[in-house]
């Protein structure tokens, strides 16, 4: 293993995280994978169960704002890159409570920042996304490109856009090799069942409605996972250090385009989709300009949303006990607080 690739993954027992690990292990022959997560509600060890004993492959149960016990990890297992996933993630979470989205996604990304200088790492990639571009008016044909201002709404987008901004910080105070992406909304298997299209999935699997925000208007640009991973992967080895790289698949779609696609899948009357009260602050439309990681470095997304989508429901339906172990105890209380006796 003396020429491995050494990658250090932040947040890698989530969704997109576990995506990347599974990725860089089936597709790079030659690499050594630490994956670092402090297994949150989100983190869940059986999303890498099928590499819990590959000897390419370990989790060091950790904070990133653990500063001690990855300067250890660190000192002992030099690095080629740190890709940074680890974060809280889920908007309307963030509006019940700001804190531990600070705490981790602005503090935590400090102390990597500051671990990946003391320790001479090459590459630094933080995990950004569309959202810290704030929102754009319905029926533009205007997208958010690499140049749009940070007009970030949500306590979770505030919080993604002080991590970007100490990134670009780091780049130009200390001279650290630091790049960001900026993908949009993924979707795909492994997705926890707060995010829209897990949760209607597997709300419809269990014979129960479907919360669709205000007027169901809003609209996100969906991009499968993998797609997501792969541009990642492209980022880490051939992007421009100081650099900002924007990740979407100019796909579209509202609300309620989602939901009508998916009940057409599960074969569901669309009376399933109960309108509810609208979320605080909610952006209105995302959409992202990705012609340069095109034109710089290749990436075309690959994933056709109706096939992507009829394959992620699938999925679910294959992964039922993946999805019933989530959706007990912790997430019980959740649901009960976002969405009342729905
Ligand atoms: P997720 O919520 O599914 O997973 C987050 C993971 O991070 C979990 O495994 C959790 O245990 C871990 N984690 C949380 N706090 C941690 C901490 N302090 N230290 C170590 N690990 C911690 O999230 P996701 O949807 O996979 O998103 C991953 C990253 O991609 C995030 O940074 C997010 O902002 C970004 N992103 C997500 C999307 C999307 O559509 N989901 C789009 C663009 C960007
Ligand atoms: O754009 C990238 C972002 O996409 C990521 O940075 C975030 O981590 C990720 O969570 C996601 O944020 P969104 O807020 O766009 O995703 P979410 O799945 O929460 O919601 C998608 C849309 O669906 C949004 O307009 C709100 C709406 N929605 C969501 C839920 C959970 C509903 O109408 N009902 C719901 O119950």
């Amino acid at each position: 293993e003396a020429t491995a690739m050494r990658v250090m993954i932040t947040g890698g027992l989530g969704f997109i995280g576990s995506q990347m690990v599974r990725y860089l292990l089936e597709t790079v022959p030659d690499i050594h994978i630490i994956n670092v997560d402090a297994l949150t509600y989100a983190g869940n060890l059986e999303n890498l169960k099928d590499y819990e004993n590959d000897p390419r492959y370990e989790w060091v149960h950790a904070s990133i704002g653990d500063q001690a016990t990855l300067d250890r990890v660190l000192a002992e297992n030099p690095v080629d890159v740190i890709i940074n996933f680890a974060a809280e993630s889920h908007v309307d979470r963030s509006i019940l409570s700001a804190a531990p989205f600070v705490t981790t996604n602005v503090l935590g990304t400090q102390v990597l920042l500051e671990l990946a200088r003391t320790h001479h790492v090459p590459r630094f990639l933080q995990v950004s996304t569309d959202e810290v571009y704030g929102s754009l008016p319905l029926g533009g044909s205007n997208w958010f490109s690499e140049t749009s201002p940070l007009t970030p709404n949500s306590p979770y987008a505030a919080s993604k856009a002080a991590a970007d901004f100490l990134c670009l910080a780091a780049f130009r105070t200390y001279g650290q090799d630091v790049v960001i992406t900026r993908c949009s909304n993924n979707y795909g298997p492994y997705q926890f069942p707060e995010k829209l299209i897990p949760l209607f999935i597997t709300n419809g699997l269990e014979g129960k409605t479907w919360p669709l925000y205000g007027d169901g208007q809003n609209v996100r640009d969906w991009l499968h996972v993998s797609d997501h991973v792969r541009a990642l992967w492209m980022v880490a080895l051939q992007g421009k250090s100081g650099q900002i790289y924007n990740i979407g698949g100019h796909n579209e779609k509202s609300n309620r385009e989602v939901a009508e696609a998916l009940a057409d899948i599960l074969h569901l009357p669309y009376s399933v989709i109960t309108p509810v009260a609208d979320r605080l602050g909610h952006d209105r439309r995302y959409a992202i300009d990705s012609q340069k990681i095109t034109k710089e470095l290749g990436w075309h997304p690959l994933v056709d949303w109706e096939q992507g989508l009829r394959d992620t429901v699938q999925w679910y339906k294959d992964h039922e006990a993946w999805w019933k172990a989530i959706k007990t105890g912790a997430y019980l209380e959740y649901y009960q607080q976002q969405y009342g006796p729905l």
